[in-house]
């Protein structure tokens, strides 16, 4: 038997075999060369980066046609309200923005219940869109946001094109709407009830026809229950969106006790929560790399480390949503301990965060994200 190479690596490291060294073992650094001055040769002294205070580090985010958020944590529609039920327990103020719940032409009243359950790692809501209807939304709400620093994006839902369209209409000049976000994960009523976001041709559809109804700022969002995201996200931006957020929630079921039928009340619910946060880092990162609109990131976003690697993937911001459950307060302690971090490591900006886990761009579509199989 041929004995195997040893590779020695410095007197009392452990030797490590060639062959066996696994790939992402670190290198161990090369020991000093001996020579005339290496008794008064003086180790470099690595400078400390310079820490910026967390007031000075610059948190914009520009989204374009002149929607600046002061910074990239804003909350998820349908966790918040319309912002002002959350008036005594948060500084909306100090939030990027707020995506209010989604709102409809006419009044609806929801699904039946019941309408939420929890899973592990998150939770199943079949809401069904209960909202006044967009003429009750404004006149209730709008003049208290006339009155916040923080942009609020108005999450809007539909059955038609018309739907969408006549309700960007009447959100089109009011003061204290910032922007739209289209939630076009619902049924589309003309094509049998397929959903518009699963259709790459619907999708742009709808985004061009709410585009030439409104100049607001205009942000879709994207929905995870699909094969390939990118067709429809390049369909979407290709139609005038000015931005992507993404995820919606997962389509799913629970079961009833006694397992005689499905739990909700409307058979089918959304999951979200921590379990869909890698899907909606998948969704991110492919979504990121055929785009040249700005891409915001939802899902599982429960602390710091999760904003981090949203941003790592291509997203310019994020949106917390399931979390505000549990800890409303949340969303304004991620903007201090995101300009903390920045701080710390010397960034006068956190937008140097943004797509360090991209691959390098080649200038060619990427193809990264359809290589899983199971
Ligand atoms: C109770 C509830 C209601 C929601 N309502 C809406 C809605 O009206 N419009 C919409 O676009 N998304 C809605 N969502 C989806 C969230 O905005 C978000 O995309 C999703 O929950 C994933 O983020 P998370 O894991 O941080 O919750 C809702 C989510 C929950 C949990």
């Amino acid at each position: 038997m041929k004995a195997r190479r040893r590779v020695v690596t410095g007197p009392g490291r452990k030797a490590v075999s060639g062959r066996e060294r696994p790939a992402d073992v670190a290198r161990l650094p090369a020991p000093p060369r001996s020579g005339p001055d290496s008794a008064t040769r003086v180790t470099p002294v690595r400078p400390k980066p310079v820490v910026i205070p967390a007031a000075d580090v610059d948190l914009a985010v520009d989204l374009g046609r002149g929607l600046v958020l002061p910074n990239p944590i804003l909350v998820a529609s349908g966790t918040f309200g319309y912002g002002v039920e959350y008036g005594d327990v948060v500084d909306v103020d100090r939030l990027g923005g707020i995506c209010c719940k989604g709102t409809t032409l006419k009044a609806r009243i929801g699904n039946p219940t019941p309408r939420v359950t929890e899973t592990p790692g998150g939770m199943l809501n079949s809401i069904g869109l209960q909202n006044p209807g967009v003429d009750a939304v404004i006149e209730k709400y709008a003049a208290a946001w006339t009155t916040w620093r923080t942009p609020v994006l108005v999450n809007v839902a539909g059955e038609s094109v018309h739907d969408y369209v006549e309700v960007a209409r009447r959100l089109d000049g009011v003061p204290g709407v910032a922007g739209i976000e289209l939630n076009i994960s619902c049924p589309n009523v003309g094509r049998g009830g397929l959903q518009f976001a699963i259709d790459a041709a619907a999708a742009a559809e709808v985004t061009a026809a709410v585009r030439r109804a409104t100049d607001l700022p205009l942000l879709v969002k994207l929905s995870p229950n699909v094969a390939d995201i990118r067709p429809i996200a390049r369909a979407i931006a290709d139609a005038g969106a000015d931005a992507l957020t993404a995820i919606n929630t997962l389509s799913g079921i629970a079961v009833a006790p006694g397992r005689r039928r499905p739990l909700l009340g409307n058979i089918y619910g959304g999951l979200s929560g921590p379990a869909i946060k890698p899907i909606a880092l998948r969704v991110v990162y492919e979504a990121a790399q055929v785009v040249s609109i700005p891409v915001i990131g939802i899902g599982g976003v429960t602390d710091l480390a999760d904003v981090l690697d949203f941003l790592a993937v291509g997203a310019v911001a994020v949106q917390v949503g399931t979390a505000i459950f549990a800890d409303p307060t949340l969303p304004v302690r991620l903007v201090d301990e995101l300009a903390e971090v920045c701080g710390r490591q010397g960034l006068s900006t956190y937008r140097d965060l943004i797509g360090t886990a991209l691959p390098p761009k080649t200038g060619l579509p990427s193809v990264k994200g359809v290589e899983y199989r199971p």
